[in-house]
């Protein structure tokens, strides 16, 4: 097998020193070590996620925990805001689920305007809102401050947000923002292997999973909480204590970074990114809407994006193609977890001189 420095949304780059955590001589998962493990994560979580709600870990990828989310918060019915691919996963999910749900789907390259939020909300149907901050699929950022203004007007509602490809990779204050439940994954900006999802959960939404009858049994997220509480930090199963290994060991790593640099470094590579396909081809999404984590850009040269990979591969580096109906029509670039500024400089200079990119787009 070969492997190459890995420009596409997951998963990323794990660095060695966190790789070898995984290798972590087996603890058992009823021991008191396996609760410190487990208390200390979630106590590094709240800081990175910048809330003082519970945190659930899952072994699982976040998709998990997204179906365990909207099964377990929808006492009436949700509304589903999908900008991609991954929004519509949400509805996809309460439909397998039995759950009452609409979809408001915008047209690809757009993001969910707050006014659209409350044009919803304002009917009372809905005691559920699902959001994808960062849509993976498009590139695309949704402006969960503006949002946020609307979801704090409607006290019952819970607010569920897909933070899959952008935790740890831009600010996400839960908090302040009123975010109830929070979902992220391994593989993304965290620098991790796939495996393992982690959610804050809010007093306001432990108190809704009571009236909850039907809420599954792996993705019960009441019962996840009752081992954190009453079984001091626990899993409900066996969990990929691995990835604890590995994630607990990351989480310092960030901190030692800092938050704000680390955040800082992914947008720097997002503006780097974000000029370059101006430059030479043209980010797909609405302007001002950009990701911090992947570019997704517009294949306006029409492109071979297989080839192009081909030839980024001889030079031990690989980006991704445009996701379902977008395959062709754009490729993705991302620029999350360990990956640096220099490391964007280096696969640019390699896609212009293998595409001898020297016009500038008109
Ligand atoms: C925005 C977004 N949401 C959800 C998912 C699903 O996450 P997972 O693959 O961890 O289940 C992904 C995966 O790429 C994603 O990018």
């Amino acid at each position: 097998m070969e492997f190459k420095k890995l420009f596409i949304p997951g998963p990323t780059m794990v660095h060695p020193d966190v790789l070898a955590k995984m290798a972590t001589p087996m603890i058992g998962h009823r021991s008191k070590d396996a609760s410190d493990l487990q208390r200390g994560i979630s106590e590094k979580m709240r800081r990175l996620m910048y809330t003082s709600g519970k945190i659930v870990l899952s072994t699982s990828s976040g998709t998990g925990l997204m179906e365990g989310a909207i099964r377990n918060a929808t006492a009436k019915r949700a509304i589903v805001f999908s900008i991609g691919a991954f929004g519509d996963r949400w509805h996809e999910l309460a439909k397998l689920n039995g759950i009452e749900a609409d979809i408001h789907r915008e047209e690809d390259g757009q993001p969910t305007m707050p006014e659209t939020v409350d044009k919803y909300l304002k009917t009372g149907k809905y005691d559920v809102v699902t959001i994808t901050h960062n849509e993976t699929s498009v590139g695309i950022m949704n402006p969960i401050e503006g949002i946020s203004e609307v979801i704090k007007k409607y006290p019952d509602v819970l607010w569920l947000v897909d933070c899959v490809s952008s935790l740890a990779g831009t600010k996400i204050e839960v908090d302040r923002l009123g975010i109830d439940i929070c979902i992220t994954s391994s593989q993304k900006a965290l620098a991790l292997p796939p495996g393992l999802a982690i959610a804050s959960i809010s007093k306001k939404a432990e108190e809704r999973f009571e009236k909850v009858g039907s809420r599954g049994f792996y993705f019960d997220l009441k019962n996840l909480l009752k081992y954190v509480d009453k079984k001091d930090y626990q899993y409900s199963s066996t969990p990929s204590l691995p990835h604890m290994f590995a994630l607990d060991f990351q989480l310092d790593r960030i901190e030692k970074e800092g938050f704000e640099a680390r955040f800082i470094r992914h947008m720097e590579m997002a503006e780097f990114m974000i000029d370059w396909a101006n430059k030479h081809f043209k980010v797909f999404c609405r302007p001002g809407f950009e990701s911090m984590t992947v570019t997704c850009i517009e294949n306006t040269r029409n492109i071979n994006v297989g080839d192009l990979n081909k030839e980024l591969g001889k030079r031990g580096m690989q980006i991704s193609n445009g996701y379902g109906n977008l395959k062709d029509k754009t490729f993705r670039i991302a620029h999350m977890g360990e990956l640096m500024l220099s490391d964007m400089e280096e696969v640019t200079s390699a896609i212009e001189e293998i595409l001898k990119l020297k016009e500038v787009h008109a």
